[in-house]
């Protein structure tokens, strides 16, 4: 039996195959919190009901041991997850010895050097589940909304998000660089296919040591032809609530293990205000920070705005000196782009980069050779304004920060199973 499952098991005898989670006992009853990756079972011994040698064994159980432990199941208020089995033979795989993460506190860099154990662990348990949850409600909207699954490769002879975070390695002879974002590809089969989406991990070698910053991250990108930059936003508002809400209602249990509070995410609903660049520089200014119109907003910005909402807000219209090549011109104030970033709220920032795409040919060629990229390299890309070019638009939306605010974590690093991190590699 799984124990997730144990609700249909009241009043047999069934066989737990796990791990020991804690164990305590006093001269006549001992309990054993048994983990099986699906749940917490709390195992009562009562000395009366085994025999001597199996009542010492339990009472040697240390955490960790691998066991098999079979009794009736019963339902019972009191105990974590609402059942409790009453034990009545227990067999040991292997003894575990000194683990190492022990119910008290530990440093940070420790439980990072041993994040191949700390996985075990309750909290790590809820966020794992609840990002399966965050993936699970992303591929399903994509999928139930028209949008098509068109994987992006990984190795790539271009760069998309600037030249200074890329990988690099040796494809035969010639550079190759691992994805910063399949967004140039989308770009492609958007216009074969429509509406699509590519979803897997993205590189950037960023020197940055932030709480928000992976080395590898995972995307989910969607691009749609003919598509403007405001339905964009329209797209990604409703697919952050359904996220949003799909947590709310199928990881009720790992939220209330994490202690977090699932009030600012019931607020979640469409729409979502839109800001511009300029207004968001007067919020700042009013707010006492020294920007000026033309610099880029780091963590502290995106912090301060997010702060003012409840719900997500867009910040559009950038200025074009610090954004991508590919994003369009605004023609309305040709020093701007017609990009949007959504930032979540309770100060967690950027969570999509995204916006409309240059889609005329002799503009983008422009600014191909504006940020210095090899024109060869993109003769591909500017082909996709030589025949049929559109309107279109899409936006990438991170995995990792979108977990950190969902489970309102300080940090990235607990938002995947094993996270990579500026000097962070191992395990
Ligand atoms: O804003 P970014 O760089 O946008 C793109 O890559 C576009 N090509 C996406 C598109 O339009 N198809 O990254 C998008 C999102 C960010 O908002 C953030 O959530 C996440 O990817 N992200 C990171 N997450 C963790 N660590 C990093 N180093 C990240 N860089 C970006
Ligand atoms: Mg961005």
């Amino acid at each position: 039996m799984y124990i997730d499952k144990a609700a249909d098991y009241i009043g047999q005898v069934q066989t737990i195959e796990g791990w020991v989670y804690n164990s305590r006992s006093s001269g006549k009853v001992a309990f054993v919190l048994v983990r099986d990756g699906s749940g917490i079972m709390q195992c009562v011994v009562a000395k009366s009901d085994v025999d001597e040698s199996t009542f010492e064994a339990v009472r040697h159980l240390t955490q960790e041991s691998s066991i098999s432990i079979t009794g009736a199941i019963h339902a019972e208020e009191r105990a974590p997850g609402g059942h409790e089995m009453h034990v009545q033979k227990i067999e040991v795989h292997q003894a575990a010895v000194d683990y190492p993460i022990t119910p008290k506190e530990h440093g940070v860099d420790f439980l990072m050097s041993n994040r191949h154990l700390w996985l075990r662990s309750k909290r790590q348990w809820a966020i794992m589940r609840i990002r399966a949850t965050i993936v699970k409600s992303i591929r399903d909207y994509l999928d139930d909304n028209g949008f098509l699954l068109m994987d992006a490769p990984i190795l790539s002879a271009n760069a998309c998000e600037g030249s200074s975070t890329l990988f690099s390695t040796d494809y035969f002879g010639v550079p190759a660089y691992l994805s910063q974002s399949g967004q140039l590809y989308n770009e492609a089969t958007a216009m074969a296919f429509g509406r699509v989406y590519c979803f897997g991990p993205a590189f950037r070698a960023e020197k940055s040591k932030t709480r928000r910053h992976l080395t590898e991250f995972w995307m989910v990108e969607p691009e749609m032809a003919y598509c403007n930059w405001s339905q964009n936003c329209d797209v990604q508002e409703a697919f952050v609530t359904y996220i949003v809400q799909q947590v709310l209602e199928k990881r009720k249990e790992e939220l209330a293990i994490i202690e977090r509070d699932p009030s600012p995410l019931e607020k979640i609903a469409t729409p979502f205000p839109r800001i511009s660049y300029d207004e968001a520089v007067k919020l700042l200014q009013k707010a006492g920070s020294p920007i000026q119109w033309g610099d880029d907003f780091g963590g502290d910005e995106e912090t301060l705005i997010s702060n003012q909402f409840e719900r997500p807000v867009f910040v559009h219209s950038y200025p074009k000196s610090f954004k991508a090549f590919y994003m369009k011109t605004n023609p309305a104030n040709p020093q701007t782009v017609l990009c949007a970033d959504l930032l979540a709220p309770e100060g967690y920032g950027e969570i999509i980069g995204g916006g409309q795409r240059e889609d005329d040919y002799k503009l983008l060629l422009e600014r191909v050779h504006a940020e210095g990229l090899a024109e060869a390299d993109y003769q591909w890309y500017l082909d996709l304004r030589k025949y049929g070019s559109v309107p279109h638009s899409g936006f990438g939306l991170g995995v990792e920060r979108t977990v950190a605010w969902i489970c309102k974590l300080p940090h990235v690093r607990e938002t995947a199973p094993f996270p990579r991190l500026l000097e962070k590699i191992y395990p």
